[in-house]
Parts: C-alpha cells; sequence; structure tokens
C-alpha cells in the first residue's frame, strides 16, 4: 500500500469545503491514516514548495498557503499516489476536468483546494515534513475484503 499527503489549502477552510473534500477521497476507498490542523511556517512553506523559489508568484503563494491553518492529511491505498492526483486534477482550476476536485470546487490557478504529492518518493519526503511517526495510524479497515480484491494487496 503506498501512503501520500494530501493538505487542504486554506481556501478550503474559508470556502466551508474540509467535510465535502475528505469525503471525496473516503468514498473513492482512500484510507485515512493521518489527519491534523496545522499553522504552515515561511521556513516549511520555504521547503515544501523550494522547486517554486524563483517563481514570481512564491511569495504569493507562502502568504496564501499561511492565511488560516492548513488541514494535513495521509491517505493510504494501492497506487495511492497516482489516484490521488488523478482525483486533484490539473493545477489550475480553470484548466482541470469536470468531476476532479479542482474541476468541480475551484476557478483559480493558486486557490485550488488541495495540495497532493506528486510521486512516491515526494510523498515519503512530505509525509515526514508534516508528521511525526507517531501520528500516522495503522488500521485494517473492516471493509477491506470489498475495497479490493485478494490479488491487489
Ligand atoms: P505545482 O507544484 O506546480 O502544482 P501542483 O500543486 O498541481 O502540484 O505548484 C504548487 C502550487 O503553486 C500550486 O498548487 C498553486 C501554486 N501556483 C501558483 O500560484 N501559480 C502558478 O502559476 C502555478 C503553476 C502554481
Amino acid at each position: 500500500m503506498e501512503q501520500t499527503l494530501v493538505l487542504l489549502k486554506p481556501c478550503t477552510l474559508q470556502r466551508g469545503l474540509v467535510g465535502e473534500i475528505i469525503s471525496r477521497f473516503e468514498k473513492k476507498g482512500l484510507r485515512l491514516a493521518g489527519m491534523k490542523m496545522m499553522q504552515l511556517t515561511d521556513a516549511i512553506l520555504n521547503e515544501h514548495y523550494a522547486h517554486l523559489r524563483e517563481k514570481p508568484f512564491f511569495q504569493m503563494l507562502k502568504d496564501s498557503m499561511m492565511a488560516t491553518p492548513v488541514i494535513a492529511c495521509c491517505l493510504e491505498g494501492v497506487e495511492a499516489v497516482r489516484v490521488v492526483r488523478a482525483m486533484t486534477g490539473a493545477t489550475n482550476g480553470r484548466n482541470a476536468d469536470p468531476g476532479t476536485i479542482r474541476g468541480d470546487y475551484c476557478v483559480s490557478n493558486q486557490q485550488n483546494i488541495v495540495h497532493a504529492s506528486d510521486s512516491l518518493e515526494t510523498a515519503a519526503v512530505e509525509l515526514a515534513r508534516f508528521f511525526k511517526p507517531e501520528e500516522i495510524f495503522s488500521y485494517t479497515p473492516s471493509n477491506m475484503n470489498f475495497m479490493y480484491a485478494l490479488d491487489e494487496r
């Protein structure tokens, strides 16, 4: 099973969409292995968005991510990284396909509801950035036999 990081961004908290977005991941069948509210800092965002530090929108992006606390989630499932990215949709909500989270809930490139890890390697680094090991929980969903065939997990 893979684990991946999702951050529900400040725009999601402000717009009262937290429950709806988490519900989409739950209904899909992803297991919630960790979840917490946190106020992000300049330091953690410098790390998290290091690949964007030369971009003109970098400071604006960081400010938008510090506007309120965020909700960090660890989601688990077979091929969870790819599944969650597909559910998230293209970065710009105006380009994201209908049916994706960004396609259904936003019209912005920056106020785009969620962050989702983009590879298995990134997911491991990002989960360690936002969660202590003891904040990620291992338990077996009681409906597991109805979520996956025996040869899928
Ligand atoms: P990026 O890692 O390229 O996209 P994604 O979140 O889809 O993995 O960018 C990170 C965040 O930076 C993105 O979610 C929103 C913000 N951003 C802007 O504000 N303006 C932009 O032009 C781009 C490309 C991203």
